[in-house]
């Protein structure tokens, strides 16, 4: 295939240029707080960064600091754009200015998700594989000024980014002005890690990656360099905190998970050289990769996924990583300095991708993917929420999970049996929200076991996750609600008792456990409505 043969290598034949600061750049260079001089008072703006990777770091606190130091400061107002979530010194800073009125499309920040909650800031939670298209067709304000954090950038507008591709092109192509931070952090051979290719709006043409080492595009971004006003000269890594060491609910996991795709290649339902994996956010995730990397039966892994984390290095060390597509390197301090290090040999092992590619459905869907995602919680047919606690309360929001379980191979969520020390089943009869539905869940697994839920009916599933996902001591309470259905439901297609299906998360909300033995003996006095909400928030992590 032309693309493959022609285009593959070329990580190694990209650029050696010694000198970063070319007389172009020089000629742009401004201070981060001259930049931030020159932002309307009414201001959309796209940022680079997905996850905290790749993100500008000086400019928005720069501008934070005018708004501060502003006599109206209430005159401002930020749209904010990204790939994802990313850094303090870019969600952080701007939320703290209290004059962020919408922010899409995901975020995880503690100061963000307070604002989200108390419904202070708008935040509209999307499909990532939705973000583009919405922009280019001027469904959301359109893009004032573009703030994009590379690592260098040449007379002829060819823009090379650094830990993330995210939505960098598109917000790049359709800001008015365009403003630069150029991150000397990430050393020169950053180059060629990214390959940069837009869709076309309205058109069938198919996007033509087979496998997940094909480039279809360019290693930069061009634009007009005259769009580019200014360039800020940083030198930081990003703030990314790496993650929790797995424990041992993880593990079990992880175990289960390769457990089931050794049988289904036994079946001949996966092939024996495996499918490319895509791994969600979280700890469990992590842990998922750790596994493949210590367990003899796995020799070589590919992944086609939207975060790589540190896990990675494990499937480096032990040489299992055969190719990783992604459109963020999300690494703690650590791991960016060694990634950097070993940057020549790592580049033949990764490509960034724009995240309209990384999340495609129709890539996804061509390449047969198996997903693992993490759920708050589950229901007893299958329904998942990953983003709303208590039905209400934003986590961070449905990320690429939805681009990657609808379009998946076999689509895996996972969550540990309980939570806060066990006053949280992960299993409940109804869930509070959904995200992904009982029609894209094809697996639920917890520590406790895995249920396959694959051409089963509903009461079938229930049955499934009854017994093989759902934590001991709330196993009798959950059967008992399945019994329960089974007689007064409705109809016997999907057995639920409307009045008790919510009763779990009401009781939780109202004595600070799911569990029986937690509830209080009398009806709730407002004294008593007082003393659960504390304990609300102390069991709930938004509400902390
Ligand atoms: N109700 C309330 N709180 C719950 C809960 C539930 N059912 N289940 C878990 N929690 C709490 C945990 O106790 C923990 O609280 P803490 O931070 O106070 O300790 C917190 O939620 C996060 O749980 P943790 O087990 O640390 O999860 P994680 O790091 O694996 O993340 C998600 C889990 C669901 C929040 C995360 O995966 C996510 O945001 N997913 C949605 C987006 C996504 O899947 N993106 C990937 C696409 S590539």
């Amino acid at each position: 295939m032309y693309i493959r043969k022609h285009i593959l290598n070329i990580p190694f034949r990209c650029y050696s240029s010694e000198s970063r600061i070319n007389s172009f750049i020089k000629s742009k260079l401004m201070s981060a707080e001259d930049v931030a001089q020159k932002f309307p008072e009414q201001i959309t703006i796209g940022a680079s960064g997905f996850t905290p990777a790749g993100y500008p770091k000086v400019i928005p606190s720069a501008f934070a600091q005018r708004i501060k130091n502003s006599k109206n400061p209430e005159n401002f107002s930020i749209n904010l754009y990204t790939g994802a979530s990313t850094g303090d010194e870019l969600d952080g800073v701007l939320a703290r200015t209290g004059r962020m009125k919408l922010r899409i499309p995901y975020q995880s920040h503690p100061d963000l998700r307070k604002l989200i909650n108390e419904g202070k800031l708008n935040f509209i939670d999307m499909h990532l594989s939705h973000v583009g298209r919405y922009i280019r067709e001027g469904i959301f304000p359109p893009i004032d000024v573009a703030i994009i954090e590379a690592c260098d950038v040449t007379p002829d507008g060819r823009i090379y980014l650094t830990n993330s591709s995210g939505m960098s092109g598109t917000y790049l192509s359709l800001a008015k002005d365009i403003y630069i931070e150029l991150n000397q952090a990430h050393p020169l051979e950053m180059k060629g890690l990214h390959d940069i290719y837009l869709p076309e709006l309205h058109t069938g043409r198919p996007i033509n990656i087979d496998y997940v080492d094909d480039r279809i595009g360019t290693p930069y971004v061009r634009v007009n360099p005259e769009r580019i006003k200014g360039i800020v000269l940083t030198d930081k890594f990003d703030s990314s905190k790496g993650f929790k060491q797995p424990d041992d609910a993880s593990f079990k996991i992880a175990n289960n998970i390769l457990d089931f795709i050794l049988h289904e290649v036994e079946y001949g339902r996966i092939p024996k050289k495996l499918l490319p994996f895509q791994s969600g956010v979280g700890n469990v995730a992590n842990a998922v990769l750790a596994c493949i990397a210590r367990d003899k039966r796995f020799n070589s892994i590919e992944m086609y996924t939207e975060v790589i984390q540190d896990s990675i290095f494990d499937l480096l060390d032990s040489d299992k990583l055969r190719f990783a597509s992604t459109t963020a390197l999300t690494f703690s301090a650590q791991g960016q300095i060694r990634f950097f290090k070993e940057i020549n040999e790592l580049k033949s092992k990764f490509i960034l991708r724009p995240m309209e590619i990384s999340n495609n459905p129709e890539v996804i869907r061509r390449m047969g993917l198996i997903t693992m995602n993490t759920a708050l919680e589950a229901d007893i047919y299958g329904n998942v929420n990953s983003t709303h606690v208590l039905g209400s309360s934003m986590m961070n929001g449905i990320g690429g999970s939805g681009d990657f379980t609808r379009n998946a191979y076999i689509s895996i969520f996972m969550a540990p049996s309980i939570a806060k020390g066990g006053k949280i089943s992960a299993f409940v009869p109804m869930v509070s929200h959904v995200d992904h539905n009982e029609h894209s869940v094809q697996v639920m697994v917890s520590e406790q076991g895995l249920a396959d839920l694959r051409a089963k009916t509903p009461k079938q599933r229930a049955k499934l996750i009854i017994d093989k996902c759902v934590h001991p001591m709330y196993k009798d309470q959950l059967n008992d609600y399945f019994q329960h259905a089974q007689r007064v439901s409705f109809a016997q297609h999907t057995p639920h008792d409307l009045k008790q299906a919510l009763s779990w998360h009401v009781r939780l909300q109202e004595t600070g456990s799911m569990h029986p033995d937690h509830q209080q003996s009398q009806q709730p006095t407002s004294k008593d409505t007082e003393k659960a909400a504390k304990k609300m928030d102390e069991t709930v992590p938004n509400k902390k």
